[in-house]
């Protein structure tokens, strides 16, 4: 294990101190001063456009930067992650989700396993699967053809496939829909499943550990609810529809058995994908079932497209690279505490919450990989909504609050619903939305420029926008499955150029383990068991207390 460099202690970083000590940015005098800023900080990823010229950097900063990532090794560190260097520590892992989308043929043999021959052999099976279920081939109990595929998962084993087909489901071309339930709360499964036909659904149980208390409660009430609207009995008829109606993602083979689930019917992964990188592993099952095979394999060239630019791109035109850097700039050198991802794209509404979790879990730690403390601040919190829905509600703080919030807007020029209003193309005002945020939040408007429209008074200073408030435009022609691909990928590897900086192990999550085993422990208190009452705080036993209270 090679140890982390402290980023506090290199060159880079005392350079960044004096830079930002003191520093006033003015991006309207940087860009009437220099009218190649746009070109200059523009650059191509894939199919991905990415200005960043509206950052608040200057040359001298950037380069700042990038000597940071030269100083904490980032590209070295890329390199042993895709050669399937055991850099996840404290688990002692590879991490290797860059592998899922090699093309066929890319030699690579990690702790004597051929990955791509275990890729791919997977692969190959979900083709072979989805279009069974595709065609009609692959039927329920009763020679029914699948209407709705139900995939049971919580965390990187839902928030990737919901995003993903959210995204995508203008590609939905089989007649087949699919539907996630991710929450115990009882609430999620029974209003997903009200209006199903038991007949024609399928039930995907997506748990990388199968061991995850909610996917397992969800999968069993799942099957209850399949053997009850059935009205099946009999032991075998229950194991037929089992083995009709479920099939399991998980690297945990010999548990998926023990569920009642045929072996033949799962697919699995394996322990070098973390749960929150795992989208493009056979945890994207559903989206090949629902969207088509051609699909899953589009969006997995996508990500292919971004490892490759990461891989082969010098640091200073490395996209992921420099965005990973501008968000350390404004944590660490400029206060920032959130980053906003605002899409410009309806079908992109899942997208924050699922980069929450490959953000937030990847990088929220104060320990790093060699088990010392960090030595600056760490993980952004990451949120957003669509444009134009926040415009309306909270881009207001954005614009005139008191605090510095990086915002990545996201657009793509062409619709995937074309409609006019009028003669006028709806899609045509949605981007002029973007384009008139992204300059608002860069150039704002001055007190001159507010009087000279006529307002007097105290309505002045209520009226004028400082500017200066930092965004990333990124844009590409169309949402294809490629170019969402790239997208995902492309904060991947923000994360981990993040991550490698600060020092940390961004591929485990041990900060949610201790309110998994306290929720074990509380569950029989809930039940009304009196120790386990009484071994509680309490703050506790007094919201146990108001729970019996009130019980219906
Ligand atoms: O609780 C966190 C977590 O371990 C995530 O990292 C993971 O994506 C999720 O739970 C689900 O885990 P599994 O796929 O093993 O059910």
């Amino acid at each position: 294990m090679t140890s982390p460099v402290d980023p506090t202690q290199t060159r880079a970083w005392n350079e960044l101190l004096e830079l930002g000590d003191g520093f006033s940015p003015d991006l309207r005098a940087w860009f009437d001063e220099d009218p190649a800023r746009a070109e200059r900080l523009s650059f191509s990823l894939a199919d991905l456009h990415v200005d960043l010229s509206k950052n608040l950097v200057t040359d001298e900063i950037l380069a700042a930067l990038v000597h940071l990532a030269e100083e904490t090794g980032v590209a070295e560190r890329f390199a042993a992650m895709v050669a399937g260097e055991h850099i996840n520590t404290t688990e002692d892992r590879a991490v290797l989700h860059t592998a899922l989308r090699n093309p066929a043929g890319t030699a690579l043999t990690v702790d004597g396993q051929d990955i791509d021959a275990d890729v791919q052999e997977v692969l190959g099976r979900i083709d072979e699967f989805a279009a069974r279920v595709r065609s009609g081939e692959w039927t329920g109990v009763t020679g029914k053809r699948v209407t709705h595929v139900v995939n049971i998962g919580i965390g990187g084993s839902d928030l990737g496939p919901v995003m993903v087909y959210e995204a995508l489901k203008n590609y939905a071309d089989a007649g087949i829909e699919a539907r996630f339930i991710s929450n115990i709360d009882p609430t999620d499964l029974a209003q997903k499943t009200a209006d199903l036909d038991p007949e024609t659904t399928l039930f995907i149980v997506a748990s990388k550990t199968f061991t995850t208390l909610e996917t397992l409660t969800n999968a069993r009430l799942a099957r209850t609810w399949l053997w009850e609207r059935l009205g099946l009995t009999d032991e075998d008829a229950r194991k037929d529809a089992v083995s009709k109606h479920f099939i399991a993602l998980s690297t945990a083979l010999d548990k998926v058995a023990d569920f009642g689930i045929d072996p033949a019917n799962a697919f699995g992964f394996w322990d070098w994908v973390g749960g929150r990188y795992s989208v493009d592993s056979a945890i994207g099952t559903s989206l090949a079932i629902a969207l088509g095979p051609e699909v899953f394999r589009e969006l997995l060239a996508g990500f292919h497209a971004v490892d490759e630019h990461v891989r082969r791109t010098p640091l200073a035109q490395n996209v992921p690279v420099l965005m990973g850097l501008l968000n350390v700039w404004y944590t660490n050198f400029l206060g920032a505490q959130s980053h906003a991802v605002l899409p410009y794209a309806q079908q992109l509404h899942r997208f924050p919450a699922y980069l929450q979790q490959l953000t937030m879990e990847s990088n929220g730690k104060s320990v790093r990989w060699d088990g010392t403390p960090v030595t600056t601040d760490t993980g952004e919190v990451f949120w957003g909504e669509p444009g134009t829905n926040g415009q309306h509600a909270f881009y207001q703080l954005i614009h005139q609050g008191t605090r510095l919030i990086p915002a990545d807007f996201i657009a793509f020029v062409n619709p995937a619903y074309p409609l006019e209003d009028g003669g006028r193309d709806v899609h045509g005002l949605f981007l002029a939305n973007f384009l008139a945020q992204t300059k608002a939040l860069a150039f704002g408007k001055t007190a001159e420029e507010v009087e000279a429209e006529g307002t007097t008074g105290a309505l002045v200073a209520a009226r004028t926008f400082e500017g200066n408030r930092p965004t990333t435009s990124i844009f590409a022609p169309s949402l294809t499955p490629s170019v969402l691909g790239q997208l995902i990928a492309l904060y991947e590897h923000i994360t981990f150029t993040q991550g490698t900086i600060w020092g940390i192990n961004s591929f485990d999550q041990w900060g949610v383990e201790l309110g998994k085993q306290l929720a074990l422990q509380i569950a029989p208190a809930i039940e009304g068991d009196e120790s386990a009452v009484a071994a509680q705080d309490a703050s506790t036993r007094a919201l146990l207390a108001y729970y019996a209270a009130h019980r219906a």
